[in-house]
């Protein structure tokens, strides 16, 4: 059964093999052709954390080919997790119904835990400060279109390198290609943890790490700004030392590669200044868009299809 539940499942086949599907959905949604190739299956959208790109565009992906939808946001309250359901019993509960489950939720983990008790497909859109892969996926395709290669680039994530889960799903599948190093700049609080770190050295990631952000913008191809995530710190003091550490503004711009690209998985909260969104090197809402074409590729992938 194809599961969607980490980057690490894919090789670089099976990844360009996806990016291609999402660039055919685009086109098909261009072309304004309405495709039904899922018609007849429901499609299960529970959701244990917030989200307005990730759940929107699921579901829009799976209207826009033909699926239905069922659907739980808020589901730490809306669901029976509420009256203490394992993770497990819902899961196994949602495959009676549906033909497939998109999962967010704040624990590492639990997706694949909800995974080896169900027997329809799985895909993981979020678990805890673990994996995204549909947002990596999106990630990669919107560097595909924007620069028209994936490799020899140098990626820059600004930010909550610790809890991000966009990142760690991002940094293997950009590996694939040769010629990619990547640069964290964090503050010292926020800097990879001993996981993160062996799992990119046992892949032989090239990387290095910082706290300067003047220094890091000039040599960057992608700057990836990231959500200091303040729902994984256990103290809010820590979060409110370093929740503004970073924030990209008029000024910097200057000292960009004029093809640069700058990237956000989104909700920005303070990291991006507004007064940047004008510059054609603001790719972030255009990202987001991108999400729609690979969410529909994926749900294909999951069926077989
Ligand atoms: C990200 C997430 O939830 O992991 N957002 C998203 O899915 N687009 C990043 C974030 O919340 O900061």
């Amino acid at each position: 059964m194809n599961h969607i539940l980490s980057t690490n499942q894919f090789n670089k086949e099976e990844v360009e093999k996806i990016l291609s599907r999402a660039s055919e959905m685009e086109k098909c949604l261009k072309d304004k052709k309405t495709a039904s190739l899922l018609s007849g299956k429901i499609i299960a959208n529970i959701f244990f954390e917030p989200s307005t790109r990730t759940r929107l565009s699921f579901e829009t992906a799976a209207l826009r080919l033909g699926a239905q939808i069922i659907s739980a946001e808020n589901a730490m309250i809306n669901s029976s997790a509420f009256k203490g359901e394992t993770i497990e019993d819902t899961a196994r509960m949602l495959s009676c119904y549906a033909d497939a489950i998109v999962l967010r939720h704040p624990e590492a983990g639990s997706v694949e835990k909800a995974s080896l008790v169900t027997n329809i497909p799985i895909i993981n859109a979020g678990d805890g400060s673990n994996q995204h892969p549909s947002q990596a996926l999106l990630d990669l395709y919107t560097i595909k279109k924007e620069h028209g290669h994936l490799d020899n680039l140098k990626i820059v994530f600004i930010g909550d390198i610790l809890h991000s889960r966009t990142l760690n799903s991002l940094v293997p599948l950009l590996a694939f290609y040769p010629g990619n190093t990547f640069h964290f700049v964090s503050p010292k609080e926020l800097i990879l943890n001993e996981i993160q770190r062996n799992e990119f050295k046992e892949k032989n990631i090239v990387f290095t790490e910082g706290e300067d952000l003047l220094s890091a913008l000039p040599q960057a191809d992608v700057i990836y700004m990231i959500r200091v995530q303040k729902e994984r710190f256990a103290d809010n003091a820590t979060y409110e030392k370093v929740k503004d550490s970073y924030i990209l503004k008029l000024e910097h711009l200057k000292l960009m590669k004029k093809e640069a690209i700058i990237l956000h998985p989104l909700p920005r909260v303070n990291e991006i200044d507004y007064s940047i969104d004008k510059d054609k090197r603001a790719a972030y809402f255009r990202q987001a868009q991108n999400g729609l074409y690979i969410r529909m590729a994926l749900l294909l992938y999951v069926f077989n299809l």
